[in-house]
């Protein structure tokens, strides 16, 4: 291999007085007064529409972090032009080169724009310290640096044998036409990997980042320009989904979708791709890569644990306040272990510190805006009334400064109650209690209980018992933990997916995806 080794970007920790967590909170602090206003960029030009959206800070939301333009019609079909003729460089680039810009990135922000992306993050998406450092540093580094790693090996995959007097080989073309990308609010980091994964492999993109997400991904994308990534290669366009839906979507040069949020955003681009392709639009078919839903469990054992079991179930179902896709929220806890662990989460719930995501010392913050304060609401509402569940811990939520809402525990007496079936995306966990002697049954229970496939834990000392639930769940979840939380897929180690109605399953930080947005063509040749 010619290219530097990959490796994981070491953790900083941000304790109190250091030199880190000072340069931190002045980056948060520069960030609070200054509200940037973001245009879109085409082609390497910024444009300013004028039809102005804002991104507010989520727990302190009297507060605009930042303005941005929305793209217009005329501006997304401006971008299919101006990314098709960008493409015909792009693409002849020897790849090594297109690599080498996203190592000098990944340097980039590991040292000049860490502080600056770390309190975008935490201010503009409620992350504490912590979870914005795992985020917007960490995993987004780890996606440059291990992308390019598995493009070297997806590119140097050939067929092993050549008949006599023949010469096989393999080109891996990028995809005929144009990349749409569009990312999610909770990672910062996957706002940064939805569009240069296939712009790695030679292909162009236009992005539509979350309006929840505008300035951390802003932040990236100018590291990418500093990081020399040429103009129109990868087109920044923030603005309504459904509007640039239609317009990337409708357009014979579309070919593919790299896509995280939600299952029913996108099951309706799935049906619209499908009705393009009955009338004929497209060359070809789209690659439709898209990491949705989820409604993440753990599952114990009787053996279990249980001090390993509250540490892991309060961080998987708590930090971040419960918006990862991976996070736990919903637990079948055995009866013999639940005395102990409910007095465990009932004096969590007494020492929590909970507030403004720019001060370290919280553990958790707001959730991201009004619309998932009310929809987390609902579920509570709707726990403190049914006479199927319980509230353990928490259930209050306040928006008058930030959407806070407190980690709140439901204990349901019916295993298929509301909310140990749908995603909520906000800090509730549901537990079900079950019968220790009842172990199997309840392994088909839970995966018969929601239509997701993301993430899952077993944790048990015993191994039969671990060996079975491994077994019982093998379709449970595209990433599977021992002893584990739920939460927390690294880069270059767990590669990150599901399947049913939580996505396509092509694993994020692995060559799996790489390989989504490469073409390949065969060549024969006949000495
Ligand atoms: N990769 C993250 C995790 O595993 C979720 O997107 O928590």
């Amino acid at each position: 291999s010619t290219i530097p080794k990959a490796y994981n970007e070491p953790l900083r920790n941000y304790e109190a007085g250091s030199q880190d967590a000072k340069l931190l909170k002045a980056a948060c602090d520069k960030l609070r007064s200054e509200c940037p206003e973001i245009p879109c960029v085409v082609g390497g030009r910024e444009i300013k529409t004028g039809n102005i959206g804002k991104q507010l800070v989520c727990s302190d939301h009297a507060q605009v972090l930042c303005t941005f333009h929305q793209a217009n019609e005329q501006i997304l079909r401006e971008a299919i032009e101006v990314s098709l003729e960008a493409k015909k460089s792009w693409e002849a680039l020897p790849w090594e080169d297109r690599a080498a810009i996203f190592l000098r990135a990944a340097d980039l922000l590991a040292t000049k724009y860490r502080y600056e992306a770390n309190a975008a993050t935490m201010l503009g998406q409620g992350k504490t310290v912590w979870q914005a450092e795992i985020d917007s540093a960490c995993e987004t580094i780890d996606f440059f640096r291990f992308n390019v790693k598995y493009v070297e090996e997806i590119y140097s995959m050939q067929p092993p044998e050549n008949s006599k007097g023949v010469w096989n080989r393999v080109e891996y073309r990028p995809l005929e036409g144009y990349v749409v990308a569009i990312s999610p609010f909770n990672f910062t980091a996957i706002g940064a990997n939805l569009p240069t994964s296939p712009a790695l492999m030679g292909n162009v993109v236009l992005w539509k980042p979350a309006s929840t997400a505008i300035l951390s991904n802003w932040v990236i994308f100018k590291i990418l320009r500093e990081a020399g990534l040429p103009d129109g290669v990868i087109n920044f366009l923030p603005g309504s989904g459904a509007l640039i839906g239609n317009i990337l979507l409708d357009s014979p040069h579309f070919a593919g979708l790299h896509f995280t949020g939600s299952t029913a955003v996108f099951n309706s681009i799935m049906f619209k791709t499908a009705q393009n392709l009955n009338n004929n639009l497209y060359r070809g078919y789209p690659r439709m890569v898209g990491e949705t839903g989820g409604k993440d469990f753990h599952f114990a054992h009787k053996s279990a644990l249980v001090d390993n079991l509250f540490h892991n179930t309060v961080r998987a179902a708590f930090e971040y306040q419960g918006q990862k896709c991976s996070a736990c929220s919903r637990a079948y806890i055995p009866d013999n272990l639940w005395p102990e662990l409910k007095e465990r989460f009932i004096e969590f719930s007494k020492q929590v510190k909970m507030g403004q995501s720019d001060d370290f010392a919280n553990f958790m913050s707001a959730v991201i805006d009004k619309n998932s304060f009310n929809n987390i609401r609902n579920y509570i509402d709707h726990a403190a009334a049914s006479p199927d569940a319980e509230i353990l811990i928490g259930g209050k939520y306040d928006d008058s400064k930030g959407w806070f809402v407190e980690p709140t525990i439901i204990v349901a007496k019916d295993p298929k109650y509301k909310s140990m079936v749908e995603e909520i995306f906000g800090p509730v966990l549901t537990i079900y209690v079950y019968p220790a002697d009842q172990y199997e049954e309840t392994l088909a229970l839970c995966d018969q209980t929601s239509p997701y496939s993301l993430t899952g834990s077993i944790f048990a000392q015993d191994r039969y018992a671990v060996a079975t639930a491994t077994r019982l769940l093998r379709n449970s979840s595209g990433n599977f933990y021992i002893n584990d939380k739920c939460t927390g897929a690294v880069v270059g180690q767990q590669p990150f997916g599901g399947a049913r109605a939580s996505g396509t399953n092509d694993k994020a930080g692995s060559n799996l995806n790489l390989l989504r947005w490469v073409s390949a063509r065969s060549i024969k040749e006949n000495f």
